[in-house]
């Protein structure tokens, strides 16, 4: 495998650097749900997780994934940061890499941030929890586990995501995911929630949610990125919002009967989805969170030159 030495982005990674990480992802999963979580794989390594924007689940399980493989985990949020005296990003990443850390995991609202750190900081490995609406390349690894669990593989599937399309860097991360790993990507969103020209990555694109059902595999919902929203117009309202891209129980029934519904959180229960639906059977939510954490331990272990034989 080509060796990774940061993890920027979905569109860095080959078919088989992401499907090693996924396998290694899922190995790691049974570490998790036992009584006593812990392995020696980052003995002796440094992990400082730099979020400049508020983080639950990432976050965290950058954290669990440290901690049960035995790193030294360090967070730091922008807030209790000294960029609240007004260090620059830069300084602030030169500060940290200074004191020697093996991998930095960055979460900016700045698209490309690990990018422009990395020629700065040449010996700390740089990863991506989320960069503007750039990528998320950990949650789209994240979903993969958990379609793999599901599914075996993707390949061949059909995903529907739905939503804000405009502004999600999961979206993104996974429309460059389904062409190296061929599934089909269906786009919907009212067009004011659609970039440009969407369509160079080869998706469906649809902007009415019941005419993209049928046939789908997964639907894969997301939440109106308000803290990134410039017009306040991009829909009417909240509730006409649901009546026309919430996804309901009649809704998931028209996708079929083995359609399964993944969120990447934070969900925002009767505008995106319902309650009905986000509690089912049918839905994949918790089980992507907790494949977030075997997923960021590989991501964590593999740039620490680990194999997870250790473990
Ligand atoms: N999916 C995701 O990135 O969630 P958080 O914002 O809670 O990390």
């Amino acid at each position: 495998m080509r060796p990774l030495k940061h993890l920027f982005g979905i569109a860095d990674l080959d078919r088989e650097q992401i499907e090693y990480l996924v396998n290694l992802g899922h190995s790691f999963i049974d570490i998790n749900r036992r009584s006593l979580k812990k392995a020696p794989t980052l003995r002796g390594k440094t992990i400082i997780n730099l979020f400049f924007e508020n983080s639950t689940r990432t976050r965290t399980s950058f954290e669990l994934a440290g901690k049960r493989l035995s790193g030294d985990v360090i967070n730091i949020s922008a807030s209790t940061s000294a960029t609240t005296k007004g260090e620059s990003l830069l300084d602030t990443a030169q500060t940290l890499a200074a004191m020697q850390p093996h991998v930095l995991v960055i979460r900016h609202s700045l698209a490309g941030t690990c990018e422009l750190l990395a020629d700065y900081l040449p010996h700390t490995a740089l990863v991506n929890a989320g960069d503007g609406a750039h990528e998320h390349p950990t949650q789209i690894l994240t979903d993969l586990l958990t379609l793999k669990q599901a599914w075996g593989s993707p390949e061949g599937k059909v995903i529907t995501i739905v939503g804000d399309i405009a502004h999600s860097r999961v979206a993104r991360s996974h429309l460059l995911a389904a062409k190296k790993l061929g599934y089909t990507m269906r786009v919907v969103a009212p067009k004011t929630l659609l970039p440009s020209k969407i369509e160079r990555y080869g998706c469906e694109v649809y902007n009415d949610f019941d005419a993209a059902l049928p046939g789908s595999d997964a639907v894969y919902l997301l939440r109106i990125q308000t803290e990134r929203l410039t017009d306040s117009c991009a829909f009417p309202s909240i509730r006409e919002y649901h009546e026309a891209y919430g996804l309901n129980a009649k809704r998931l029934r028209a996708a079929g009967p083995d359609c399964i519904v993944m969120h990447p959180g934070p969900m925002n229960r009767g505008v995106e989805i319902a309650t009905e639906v986000a509690d089912s059977a049918k839905s994949h939510i918790l089980s992507q969170v907790e494949h977030g954490v075997a997923v960021r331990m590989a991501v964590l272990t593999t740039l620490c030159g680990g194999t997870g034989e250790e473990a």
